[in-house]
């Protein structure tokens, strides 16, 4: 029997960065690598960290190298590779050995898991890990789901390399199941909107007032010590300032405008649809990022029809500072939104305010406005975020900015997607008469669907229909 008090398998840049943050806080790791020169190089490389760390060969070596009950981490491609080592795992470990995914799982396959590792008695989490390579080696946030005393037999060295929030780790249970990696889904979303909706200002920046990069750069950064202070503005700024070493000019200008994805996002809107939960600002940015990936028939168009405007005026640093902050809103309040339905769907019990704590710190959403959202959600659970009392009153004083914002680009034919998506999000939650009396009209004229009326409860109306 070894004495590692916790296994890995993956040394990818995310688990190589987790193996290390965990050796880091003092516990003893066993590692494995498909490739076993990878594992010796990174033990060898590991400097002062490298006494906590055991380098195995394979499978079996792991497990034999762990305290029991043992625990072991897979870091390796969300799909079939999880499976694979279940199954391996599975076969040469004890029945209340511990596995835990801590890939990008879809959290339906999470939840098959979970429900098969229940069936045969074995503790299984699944847990989002946010925060990128930095992020897994100093301190990720940390999103559980699961067994609660599988979270219990381990949170110690989970709380322990998570990322803090003025003294709290950012490392929370969220709910049996797929749970952790719902949320992570949920949290990319966001991450693809706030992303879209940064581009989009950058975008009116660059081609509409034809602002200079190093201009684009300070806005940014000036912007990130107000409101909007979040990782992903900091990075924008800094983003825009880099310069290309092959040609000296701005690295943007010569980065290809196609948007990669490995899919999280995506997933959220699936399961936005699935869920009947609207997140229009969530759901343009995955359809930006697809649009972006079609550039030959971006081109097309453009040959065919012209581009928009080019220069126009576009509204000031503050209005347009206003814009951000009232679309944040906009889509957090979706994605909170969409987290409730998805608890009260799987019966998870997901804990909203704290899914706003645990993103305070260490993931790439981290922002101040965090804070205030958790807040917000404790105050008035039930309430939509942009209802409580301390949002109101910011997107009542924001919103006229997103709306002056979009209105001026979509007359310059200046595409802005996601921002677009948030005023008429906005617009529509705040009308109680809405305009699906036509649907229901053209429902029952077509398929006799039958609607509600006004002046009466029961839902079995009908025309009659004039042919
Ligand atoms: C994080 C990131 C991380 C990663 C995604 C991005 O929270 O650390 O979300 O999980 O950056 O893989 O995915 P796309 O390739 O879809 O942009």
């Amino acid at each position: 029997m070894g004495t590692s008090e916790i296994g890995l398998v993956g040394l990818g840049t995310m688990g190589a960065a987790l193996a290390l943050n965990i050796a880091e806080k003092g516990f003893d790791i066993a590692v494995m690598n498909r490739t076993n020169s990878v594992t010796r190089d990174f033990v060898a490389n590991a400097g002062d960290l490298a006494p906590r760390l055991t380098a195995t060969e394979d499978l079996q070596g792991l497990v034999d190298a762990l305290a029991t009950p043992r625990a072991v981490i897979l870091m390796v491609p969300a799909g079939d590779v999880v499976d694979d080592h279940i199954e391996r795992l599975r076969a040469i470990m004890d029945p209340d050995d511990l596995i835990i995914d801590a890939g990008n799982a879809n959290f339906r396959d999470t939840i098959r898991r979970a429900e098969a590792a229940r069936d045969s008695g074995n503790p299984y989490l699944g847990i989002g890990v946010s925060g990128g390579e930095d992020g897994a080696r100093h301190g990720p946030s940390i999103m559980g789901g699961g067994d609660r005393a599988a979270w219990d037999r381990i949170s110690h060295i989970l709380t322990a390399i998570a990322a803090r929030h003025e003294g709290t780790p950012c490392a929370t249970y969220m709910g049996p199941g797929g749970a952790g990696h719902f949320v992570k889904a949920v949290h990319n979303g966001i991450e693809y909107a706030d992303m879209q909706m940064i581009a989009e200002i950058y975008g009116l920046l660059r081609d509409g007032r034809g602002a200079d990069y190093g201009e684009i750069a300070s806005l940014f950064e000036r912007w990130n010590d107000g409101p909007l202070q979040s990782y992903l503005v900091e990075i924008t700024a800094k983003v825009a300032a880099a310069e290309d070493p092959k040609t000296g000019k701005p690295l943007l200008s010569v980065i290809e405008d196609t948007a990669g994805q490995k899919g999280t996002g995506r997933w959220t809107a699936i399961e936005a649809q699935h869920l009947a939960a609207p997140v229009p600002v969530i759901e343009a940015a995955v359809a930006a990022r697809n649009m972006s990936a079609v550039k030959d028939a971006r081109k097309a168009g453009e040959d065919r029809f012209g581009a928009g405007a080019g220069r126009f005026d576009v509204p000031g640093d503050e209005t347009l500072e206003r814009a951000m902050i009232a679309g944040k809103i906009a889509c957090y309040t979706q994605g909170f939104e969409m987290l409730a339905k998805a608890s009260e769907a799987f019966d998870w019990g997901l804990p909203l305010p704290e899914i706003a704590k645990v993103w305070r710190a260490g993931c790439i959403i981290r922002s101040a406005m965090l804070d205030d959202m958790a807040a917000a959600l404790a105050d008035a659970p039930g309430t939509s975020l942009m209802l409580s009392d301390s949002f109101a009153k910011r997107v009542e004083d924001s919103t006229p900015g997103l709306r002056d914002t979009v209105s001026k680009a979509i007359a310059a034919g200046h595409p802005v997607p996601a921002l677009a998506a948030a005023v008429t999000y906005f617009d529509t939650m705040r009308s109680h008469r809405g305009t699906a009396d036509m649907i229901q009209g053209q429902r029952d004229y077509f398929g006799w669907h039958g609607f509600a009326r006004l002046d009466d409860d029961g839902r079995d109306h009908h025309g009659p229909w004039v042919e």
